[in-house]
């Protein structure tokens, strides 16, 4: 699970930077047009076009569906731990944030956003705000013109960070990082910046586009 969430981590990280290209004055959307057929044609003409991204998509995929195993696996553990059913104990949190107790749930409702993501960004089977093809940069754009939108992401990312942050800190505790108080001190803190920064990264495209910050 640590392994193959700090995979989805790095991921996540490198595709905020990307989405912020929409950003820059004046060549956004050129540059973020640019970087979407860049990502299709990585490392051509040595590899086919769109070789790089399927393997690409492949690893991403793997590193999920091994995480969701994993806490498949460790949710039923902790079930039989607690005697089946809750039979033998009453529920009691002393120690767990509400972070480490909803993760599994967590987990849930970000699978069901990335779904509907690709369905909207990568497939296009759902479209908002247009209709027919258009270029990557408007694809955001003319979604995020939409306030509903901006709320479902804004949602969508809350569930995301706080996963993020409790799965950050956890896994380095199982890679065996936490050796002491200072260096607990430490892993919450860069939990904290990684969860903030994944949030406000990704949202502040659409925050902008919405508000009018950017337009194209
Ligand atoms: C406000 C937040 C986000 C925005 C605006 C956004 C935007 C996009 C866009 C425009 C694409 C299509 C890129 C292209 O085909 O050129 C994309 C692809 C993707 N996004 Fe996001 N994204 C956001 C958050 C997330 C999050 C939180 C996750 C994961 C939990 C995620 C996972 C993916 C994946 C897996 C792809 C497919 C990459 C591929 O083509 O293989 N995105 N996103």
């Amino acid at each position: 699970m640590a392994v193959t969430g700090l995979i989805l981590v790095a991921f996540l990280l490198m595709h905020m930077f990307g989405n912020t290209k929409l950003l820059i004055p004046e060549i956004g959307a050129q540059e973020f047009d640019e970087y979407s057929h860049y990502l299709r044609r990585f490392l051509y003409p040595v590899l086919p076009p769109m070789l790089f991204l399927w393997l690409f998509r492949i690893a991403l995929l793997l590193s999920a569906v091994v995480h969701i195993v994993a806490a498949v696996q460790l949710t039923f553990r902790d079930y039989d731990a607690k005697g089946g059913m809750g039979r033998y104990l009453r529920q009691r949190y002393l120690a767990g944030s509400f972070a480490a107790r909803t993760m599994i749930w967590g987990g849930i409702i970000i699978l069901g956003g990335v779904i509907f993501h690709l369905l909207q960004f990568t497939t296009q089977t759902i479209t908002v705000g247009y209709t027919g093809s258009v270029d990557p940069h408007e694809r955001v754009a003319l979604a995020f013109q939409e306030w509903w939108m901006v709320v479902f992401y804004g949602v969508w990312m809350i569930a995301v960070c706080i996963h993020v942050w409790h799965g950050f800190y956890s896994a380095f505790c199982t890679l065996g990082a936490r050796v002491g108080a200072f260096s607990e001190k430490v892993l919450v803190a860069c939990s904290w910046i990684v969860a903030l920064l994944v949030y406000f990264g990704f949202m502040v495209t659409p925050i902008a586009i919405l508000t009018g910050l950017v337009s194209f």
